[in-house]
């Protein structure tokens, strides 16, 4: 019988457990959940600093209590896990990681976006697995969802023509005053590193980008917009936005090719094609047509563990890797330096000016 992975998660909140509880949300919705699903994991050991939070962890995936913790460094020093979720609060981050990359059992952690909060916690996380062997996936879950995979294809085979434009747009509530110093960053930050993850796997690798931000609420706190134009090497235009003080919540990415246009995002997907124009002779205008995705479709959380186990077990580096996490994390660090520095144009990875 193939093996089953012993788990231990660290951060017993919304992400890890509770956005089960949501009943609009596909399920499973969280770590806990994608453990519970798969039949290859099981979750024997949790800490969380709020005992609540935990007591609730410990009572709904039925962890035995005296492998229930309000210090990970306790959890990691006792436990043999295979697996460690990493589901805290992004600057916790990179402190956990290193210390359950010490834990000779550990060959695996799935680590909550972003993945850190700066670039040199990322690359001490990525190097600090990579010694060891362990493998290290970053919860950019969309990677998994086959919709979003169906487009790569798409893109791949140029069946709508080349990509030309994308406009990236993670809009929301506005956010409170929070020191930038702890936070970094707003919408920005923590929702679009989603959408720049998929902006990078979409259109390849950043060349330069040019940002703006607004702050109204002083330098010193996060921003309330955030975003900038960003060239990638394949040539691909990038439009992104971050926050926009909007009341709705509105995650998607508009793709435009030389023959078509899809909008994907929390919204569906939507494609449009390239038709004779009805309007207008001599024109082509673009029209709706049907989303098909032959593929069998996986819910994401499962296929982040999924991605994970297999990852460990053939030693490939996982779907949603930490390196493409760091990648998506320094270009949206360089939005914020570019807008610090009146929009200059920052140049990715000594590429010519
Ligand atoms: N992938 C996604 O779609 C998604 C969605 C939401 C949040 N997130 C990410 O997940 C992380 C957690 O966000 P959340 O919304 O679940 O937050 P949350 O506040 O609901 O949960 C975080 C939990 O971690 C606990 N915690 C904090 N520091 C800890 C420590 N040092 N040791 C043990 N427990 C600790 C807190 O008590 C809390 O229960 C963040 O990095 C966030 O960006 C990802």
């Amino acid at each position: 019988m193939a093996k089953q992975y012993k788990v231990g998660v660290v951060g017993c909140g919304r992400i890890a457990s509770l956005l089960e509880e949501d009943p609009l949300r596909e399920k499973p919705a969280t770590h806990a959940g994608a453990y519970a699903a798969f039949p290859r994991t099981k979750i024997t050991a949790a800490c969380d600093i709020d005992r609540w939070r935990l007591a609730k962890f410990r009572d709904t995936w039925r962890v035995p209590s005296d492998r229930c913790y309000r210090d990970y460094r306790e959890m990691l020093a006792r436990e043999d896990v295979d697996i460690v979720s990493i589901a805290t609060w992004t600057e916790s981050h990179c402190d956990i990681a290193l210390l359950a990359a010490k834990n000779p059992h550990v060959k695996g952690i799935y680590l909550e976006k972003p993945i850190t909060v700066s670039l040199k916690e990322a690359g001490r996380v990525i190097a600090a697995c990579k010694k060891r062997g362990i493998k290290l996936l970053v919860g950019h879950e969309r990677r998994f969802d086959g919709n979003f995979s169906r487009v790569k294809e798409i893109v791949e085979k140029k069946e709508l023509g080349a990509l030309k434009t994308i406009f990236a747009q993670a809009l929301s509530l506005p956010p409170p005053k929070l020191a930038r110093k702890k936070y970094i960053g707003g919408t920005l930050l923590h929702d679009g590193t989603h959408l720049l993850d998929l902006v990078l796997h979409y259109g390849g690798p950043a060349a330069w980008v040019m940002g703006f931000d607004k702050r109204p609420h002083g330098k010193r706190n996060i921003e309330t917009a955030a975003g900038g134009i960003v060239m990638l090497h394949s040539g691909v235009t990038v439009f992104v936005e971050g926050g926009g003080e909007r009341n709705y919540f509105k995650f998607d990415l508009d793709m435009q090719f030389e023959n078509g246009r899809i909008v994907i995002g929390n919204g569906g997907i939507h494609v449009f094609q390239n038709f004779t124009s009805r309007h207008y002779t001599g024109f082509h205008e673009l029209a709706p047509v049907p989303f098909t995705n032959p593929r069998k479709r996986e819910n994401s959380f499962i296929g982040c563990v999924r991605g994970l186990v297999r990852a460990m077990e053939t030693g490939r580096e996982p779907v949603s890797s930490g390196t493409e996490a760091r990648d998506a994390l320094e270009l949206i660090l360089a939005i914020y330096r570019s807008a610090d520095n009146g929009g200059k144009k920052i140049y990715f990875r000594g590429r010519k000016k």
